[in-house]
């Protein structure tokens, strides 16, 4: 036996030193060849240098930058990967060179939810009217109320209203199902980086996904099919999103142009609502909880706010979407949110199309880029000193329109792949916190001061709160209709 486990540590002990004298001499031998890649923290075999993540891996990737620089290299798993840190090198990947890595890699969540990566944005009055009333409520008895949850359960409403025509069935739970796939994607997938443990599923990923990814298939394939029934007989029914995805499934191919060759498919539909669904629904919940906490922490900010919304729109009337344009503080304290927590703190990652040599570095076909567009919103370089502070004044002079060319924050993305559903996204989070803002006081409970707030932070899909927010309402309007 004592002879086995002495052999088994050898054999160990061997193919370790063995695996790091061929990663030296490879990569001394690719920075000979002038294929220099990014400096980057040795690695262990197997894992590469995925055990330095930590728990909130945008936060000990911006540690390592700091010694490594803003264009790093990480090994992870089997991955070869590169970090991106600072505003400038984000701009050389994402604009200068924004065609190599236009790819996004197939992870496995992304080919079981997605079916196979094949896929690609109002009525929201009557959600928020629900919301209000339910918190006029809690404010007559001076309950606390779980914000995040009722954010979270009212921006799904809004988003599947918008997307797939209702919010609730009474079939099926959607939302718990989302919720379970999401969680999924969030979780960190050892396969996607050591593809070999695949087949082991030991963490039960691919098992979790295939169910989840049988059972939204039936519900899509019942909403799609009821669509295709409705739309024939109710004319007056207003258009929602698999309406138009319908209607460009249905149009004509002239197989002689080849504009038209690119028609989607009912697999394609399923694979662009389910997109949607999924980067809609967090991202925007995420945000409007964390601007809810920073408003809570900054009574000052709060108080401009809340003046600016009622010169604006008065004390009778909940703030409707025409109001948004006029409330210019309202999209600076937005701004400064997008950039103090971007809610995809590594936004969506990238796969360079081929070889590329960038800012006098090799960076090899197949590498997975990562953008930290949280240590880009916090640089002191960018930002002054006070970066860390949430201060939205200092967007007075600094508009941001997201649509690719300021790199100093990045919450969206930049090039071809950036988000496209910014306008969505922004009207969302202004709107629910405006109303929420505007037709309430928000106080702490349990005697806690603005200034200790938890601002805990976890990592999944999105970054959001630690710790769920909980405050108590107090209903601030004269004589509001919600209807
Ligand atoms: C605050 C709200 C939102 C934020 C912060 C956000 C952020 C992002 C980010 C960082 C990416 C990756 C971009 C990149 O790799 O450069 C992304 C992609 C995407 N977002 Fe959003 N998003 C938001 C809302 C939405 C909404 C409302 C929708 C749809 C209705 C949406 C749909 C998508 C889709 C489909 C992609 C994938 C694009 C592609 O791969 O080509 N997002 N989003």
């Amino acid at each position: 036996m004592a002879t086995a486990i002495t052999i088994a540590i050898f054999s160990f002990l061997l193919f370790t030193f063995i695996y790091l004298l061929s990663k030296i001499s490879f990569r001394a031998k690719q920075n000979t060849l002038h294929h220099k890649k990014p400096p980057g923290p040795p690695t262990l075999p197997i894992i590469g240098n995925l055990h330095m993540l930590g728990k909130l891996p945008h936060r000990a990737l911006e540690t390592l930058s700091k010694k490594y620089g803003p264009i790093m290299s990480l090994q992870l798993g089997q991955v070869p990967a590169i970090i991106i840190s600072s505003s400038k090198a984000a701009e050389l990947f994402l604009k200068t060179h924004d065609l190599v890595f236009a790819s996004r890699p197939k992870t496995q969540g992304s080919e079981l939810m997605s079916y196979g990566s094949k896929g690609v944005a109002f009525s929201e009055k009557n959600e928020l009217s629900v919301l209000v009333k339910t918190l006029e409520k809690a404010a007559l008895v001076g309950e606390v109320v779980n914000v995040s949850e009722a954010v979270e359960n009212l921006v799904q409403d809004i988003i599947y209203k918008m997307i797939l025509g209702r919010s609730r069935y009474e079939q099926f739970d959607l939302k718990k199902l989302v919720q379970q796939g999401l969680t999924l994607i969030g979780a960190f997938n050892l396969a996607d980086y050591v593809p070999w443990l695949g087949v082991f599923d030991l963490q039960g990923i691919t098992r979790g996904f295939k169910k989840i990814s049988k059972t939204l298939d039936e519900i899509l394939e019942m909403i799609i099919a009821e669509h295709e029934e409705t739309c024939n007989v109710d004319k007056t029914r207003a258009e929602d999103f698999v309406d138009i995805l319908l209607s460009i499934m249905h149009q004509t191919i002239d197989y002689e142009s080849e504009q038209n060759q690119e028609v989607i498919d009912r697999t394609n539909i399923k694979a662009i609502l389910l997109d949607m669904i999924v980067a809609a629904i967090d991202t925007s919940a995420t945000s409007i909880e964390w601007t809810l906490s920073e408003l809570l922490r900054h009574p000052r900010v709060m108080k401009i706010l809340q003046n600016e919304i009622q010169d604006e729109v008065g004390n009778k009337r909940m703030v409707e979407e025409k109001d948004l344009k006029k409330l210019n503080y309202l999209d600076i304290v937005v701004d400064e949110i997008l950039r103090l927590h971007p809610v995809a703190p590594l936004l969506v990652p990238r796969e360079s199309r081929e070889s590329v040599t960038i800012d006098g570095y090799f960076i090899e076909k197949k590498t997975r880029v990562m953008v930290n567009a949280w240590a880009i919103g916090r640089d002191p370089n960018i930002w002054s000193e006070n970066a860390e502070e949430f201060y939205p004044e200092r967007f007075i002079d600094k508009k941001m329109n997201y649509q690719g060319h300021e790199f100093e924050s990045i919450p969206f993305g930049s090039g071809r792949r950036r988000c496209p559903g910014i306008q969505m996204g922004l009207i969302t989070i202004k709107l629910v916190v405006a109303q929420l803002v505007h037709c309430f006081n928000w106080e702490l409970p349990y005697n806690i001061s603005p200034s200790n707030l938890n601002m805990d932070e976890k990592f999944g899909l999105t970054a959001p709160r630690a710790q769920h927010l909980h405050a108590i309402p107090h209903y601030r309007l004269v004589d509001a209709k919600h209807e």
